[in-house]
């Protein structure tokens, strides 16, 4: 394999709706992504996109194992908006060996027509994930990925496994994170490590009746309670990626900055952890 050129700055403009954070590399994320599982490859996935980049979106979140970086790809460069104005992330395969890191990462990247990831994410702590991380940094220096991070990863893994083989500190841990699953002993570690928080299934993926309280808050600002549910996970300074299909549902969740959330709200809303996750797997009951 060989170096291409230089990954030019994510350069975001006054368009892009989302706040912008910055990771630990210095690079710096829209706050707010779009989240594509269950979107497959084809003309539902590509409505969607083209709904989400009108809505403002910049930052998209797919993974090899969704099967639609080709239909992301395909509508980002047929915008009109220049590459280096969206925000993509894609996650390794399963199978993490050497190789196959850097077999399926050029794969994404041809199947997607881009240059490069603005961030590749180890999506599944199994197997080798010290010759996985390894295998990125290589990819990290053709060229290829602009920042490195992880998904799923539990203490135990980072402290027994991936840091005990002085691996260098990931940008980004993504993890299922809404308020009845607030995963506080990983949350903790990861802000000590300076590892930011992408939250995934921010809205529980709308399979929990939401409690009376959320509705309260959210009338008192005039909000959807789900509104309220991803605006608390922003002010914990968390990334977040959402998926609706629905055009008004993507503006909600992409336009929340225009209220705050007081100390008090948030407190209530903390209250709400019931340790109760909405993915049939529990990956730190297992890494
Ligand atoms: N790294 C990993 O292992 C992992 C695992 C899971 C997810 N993820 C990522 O995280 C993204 C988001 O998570 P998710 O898709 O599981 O769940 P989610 O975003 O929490 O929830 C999606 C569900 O919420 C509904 N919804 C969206 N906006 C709404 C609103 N404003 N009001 C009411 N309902 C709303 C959607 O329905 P409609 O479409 O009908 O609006 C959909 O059923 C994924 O797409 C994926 O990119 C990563």
């Amino acid at each position: 394999m060989t170096a291409r050129p230089a990954i030019p700055p994510f350069s975001p403009t006054t368009k892009s709706a989302s706040p912008l954070v910055e990771l630990r590399d210095g690079t710096k994320v829209p706050q707010i992504g779009f989240g594509l599982y269950e979107l497959r490859e084809g003309e539902d996935c590509a409505k969607a996109v083209e709904q989400a980049i009108a809505a403002g979106y910049r930052h998209f979140d797919t993974a090899q194992h969704y099967y639609n970086e080709h239909t992301l790809g395909w509508v980002l460069k047929h915008s009109g908006i220049p590459r280096d104005q969206f925000y993509v992330t894609s996650k390794t395969p399963w199978n993490i060996t050497r190789r196959s890191i850097l077999v399926e990462c050029e794969a994404s990247l041809i199947r997607s027509g881009l240059e490069y990831f603005d961030l590749y994410l180890i999506h599944w702590p199994t197997g080798d994930v010290v010759e996985c991380w390894h295998a990125m940094e290589e990819l990290q220096r053709l060229g290829m990925i602009r920042s490195l991070g992880v998904s799923n990863f539990s203490v135990r893994r980072f402290e027994e496994v991936f840091f005990a083989a002085g691996c260098s500190t990931p940008v980004v841990n993504q993890i299922e994170f809404h308020p009845f699953y607030q995963q506080p002993e990983l949350t903790a570690y990861c802000r000590q490590k300076g590892i930011r928080i992408m939250a995934y299934s921010p809205l529980a993926r709308a399979s929990i009746e939401l409690p009376p309280v959320l509705h309260t808050i959210a009338a008192a600002h005039g909000k959807t309670p789900q509104q309220v549910m991803l605006k608390w996970s922003l002010q914990l300074g968390n990334i977040i990626i959402p998926k609706s299909r629905h055009p008004d549902r993507v503006q909600q969740n992409l336009h929340l900055g225009d209220f705050t959330l007081s100390e008090q709200e948030m407190a209530q809303i903390n209250a709400l952890d019931q340790n109760r996750n909405v993915l049939t797997f529990r990956p730190h009951n297992y890494f």
